[in-house]
């Protein structure tokens, strides 16, 4: 079995790395010379290897776990100087469809295999036999597609990938990823939350309570959707939650709010979103976050009861 090299050791890295460890896929990790990652990898007892080395350039494939805005730069660096035909594994889409690096480093297979699962799940759920989904692209995969499909689908299973992984390409992987991020994930859910928890607590409710509500039963309940599916978790509600649904959903689904939805999407087609990317101060943007959540009576409650 061809081993896989995996670049970094970071939230997607660590999970790989101890996954495929145990399930006896060959792996290797690969850090930069002086990496605070160092002690972290060797925790893991896999062979460790220095980035910029001659067996480094040697490796038949890799998996390029460092953060987005970092993959150019660094097959700028590296990229020609490793061997011809390299397999380059991307667990996100942006910087291959974005940056077009299939055309600006064209001896190197560029591979897509996007395990739809943020680090610390991907692993707990390999621990608990849990369910994890994925999808993969061979669009830029000029060699033996079939014999790169089998090997993919057998680091699929040792990654403890149950659903797929099923074929897609590199913008659709993108586009959605970016959209469930911008619509539902990292800013409805929280932002939604946060809103109602305040709402609650200007009339008079407990703080822990108004917690339960609107975070903790979050898990459960999107537990029982994932469990059961959207059909199945609507049978399981009780009556008032079930008229109190239809409510909700005809009040706060508006044409405008799908309207707005929609133009989330349609930027980041357009390709607008990508030159807020490009123009971003992300250490001031993570800062100004940071400090909006220290202030959410939300996130001092969930720190008061989880201390
Ligand atoms: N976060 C997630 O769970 C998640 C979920 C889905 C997809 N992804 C995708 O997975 C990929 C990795 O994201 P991530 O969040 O896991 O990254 P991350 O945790 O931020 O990666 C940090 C690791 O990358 C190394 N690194 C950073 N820049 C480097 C460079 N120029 N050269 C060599 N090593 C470098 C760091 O090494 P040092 O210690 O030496 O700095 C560190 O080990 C991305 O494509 C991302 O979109 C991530």
């Amino acid at each position: 079995m061809m081993q896989l090299t995996i670049i970094g050791f970071g939230n997607q890295a660590r999970a790989w790395a101890l996954n495929l460890r145990d399930s006896g896929f060959p792996v290797r990790i690969a850090l930069r010379p002086g990496s605070s990652s160092e002690s972290a990898a060797r925790s893991s007892k896999l062979p460790l290897i220095e980035i910029g080395s001659s067996d480094f350039y040697q490796s038949d494939a890799v998996a390029l776990l460092i953060p987005d805005d970092e993959q150019e730069k660094f097959l700028v660096t590296h990229g020609t100087k490793m061997k011809s035909g390299s397999r380059i594994l991307y667990a996100h889409g942006y910087s291959v469809s974005r940056k077009s690096l299939e055309k600006k480093f064209p001896a190197l297979e560029h591979i897509l295999f996007a395990p739809k699962s943020i680090g610390t799940e991907l692993r707990r759920q390999y621990e608990i036999k849990g369910k994890l989904g994925a999808v993969f692209s061979l669009e830029h995969v000029r060699g033996n597609k079939p014999e790169t499909e089998i090997w993919l689908r057998t680091l699929a299973s040792s990654l403890g990938i149950t659903m797929g992984p099923y074929a897609t390409t590199f913008l659709r992987e993108t586009n959605a990823d970016l959209y469930s991020e911008q619509g539902l994930l990292c800013s409805l859910i929280p932002y939604a939350a946060s809103e109602m928890f305040r709402h609650l607590l200007e009339e008079g409710t407990e703080p822990e309570l108004a917690y339960f509500e609107c975070w903790h039963e979050l898990k459960l309940i999107i537990n029982a959707m994932i469990d059961k599916g959207p059909e199945g978790f609507f049978d399981l509600i009780s009556p008032n939650a079930l008229i109190g649904s239809e409510k909700g959903y005809q009040t706060l689904m508006t044409d405008e709010f799908k309207n707005r939805m929609r133009s989330l999407l349609n930027e980041i087609k357009s390709g607008a979103f990508d030159h807020e990317v490009e123009s971003a101060d992300v250490p001031a943007l993570r800062k100004k976050i940071s400090t909006r959540w220290t202030q959410d009576e939300l996130n001092k409650t969930f720190l008061r009861i989880n201390s």
